[in-house]
């Protein structure tokens, strides 16, 4: 009898721990870039299961229209809009629409990233770095200028950024977009100390190969994925929501007092500068 008490007391107390933290960000207003798809949809969901609203964006109005059915379908607040991150009217219309339905911005997820080019570093133009430097790197220090304020507002908040295990070690044929992953552990490290006054933490993930749309050419190659896994010290390759719920936690309480720091979201692949 007693023991049987015992495990109910327990069970109850293990159960009821999950549901606060899975209502952890409840009140939350959460901006996710690109996150139709792949680690900024998982990112979305993984915050929306803890209660938080969503903003989901990318270029597309259909897929847009297609990631908020899903997430309404599984209970999430969301909402929804088309937002090309290179595009500063765009950055503008995102934020300013968000604080106008939602009433403030709590959360970044800067994760949007492009890659035009594969091949030696030393054929890259001009052209292709702007393009990688202005959707990688500058729109996500651009958008983190646009919420500080409203997020000052709500007294602190929380940006997250998604890095890549290519800003550690330089993926072969990958050179302009490896660098500028690194940028974003750099930009992390800059943003930090300045933000912290503002009770805002700024904290970054560096996936390692996760299965999504992006990264098909890597995992569609099993030659390509043995050489991969031999790397690994998990034998799997990554899923979205490998990395969406470590975002989902440095933008929770529960990472308080975490910041400027970067977690590598890997299997154990080893990474350092
Ligand atoms: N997959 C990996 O192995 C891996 C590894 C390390 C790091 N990462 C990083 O993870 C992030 C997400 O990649 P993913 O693998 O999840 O990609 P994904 O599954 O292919 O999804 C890409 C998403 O980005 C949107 N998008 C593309 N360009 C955009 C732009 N300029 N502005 C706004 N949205 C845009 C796409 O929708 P639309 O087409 O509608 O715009 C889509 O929602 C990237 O920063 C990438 O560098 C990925």
């Amino acid at each position: 009898m007693l023991q049987c008490l015992g495990r109910c007391l327990l069970s109850y107390r293990v159960t009821g721990h999950r549901m606060m933290s899975q209502q952890s960000l409840a009140g939350r207003v959460a901006i996710v870039t690109a996150s139709t798809d792949g680690i900024g949809l998982a990112a979305a969901q993984a915050l929306g299961h803890r209660g938080a609203h969503v903003v989901v964006s990318s270029r597309r109005k259909e897929n847009v229209d297609k990631a908020v059915a899903l997430l309404q379908g599984e209970k999430i607040q969301v909402t929804g809009t088309t937002c090309n991150v290179g595009k500063r009217e765009d950055r503008e219309r995102l934020v300013n629409m968000t604080v106008d339905r939602c009433g403030g911005v709590d959360i970044l997820v800067s994760n949007a990233a492009v890659n035009p080019f594969f091949g030696n570093i030393m054929d890259s133009t001009e052209e292709v770095w702007d393009k990688i430097l202005d959707v990688n790197v500058k729109a996500s220090f651009l958008l983190t200028k646009l919420v500080v304020p409203h997020m000052e507002k709500r007294g602190g908040g929380s940006v997250v950024f998604v890095s890549s295990v290519a800003g550690y070690q330089p993926m072969q044929a990958l050179g302009p977009y490896s660098v500028s992953k690194t940028a974003l552990l750099g930009l992390t490290r800059a943003l930090a100390p300045e933000l912290a006054h503002s009770n805002i933490r700024v904290n970054c993930v560096a996936p390692g190969v996760i299965k999504t749309r992006f990264s098909s050419a890597l995992w569609q190659n099993e030659a390509i994925v043995e050489e991969f896994k031999k790397q690994l010290a998990i034998k799997r390759l990554g899923e979205p929501e490998d990395v969406g719920g470590v975002i989902a936690f440095l933008c929770s309480e529960e990472a308080s007092y975490i910041t400027g720091e970067t977690i590598t979201v890997t299997g154990g692949m080893s990474c350092r500068l």
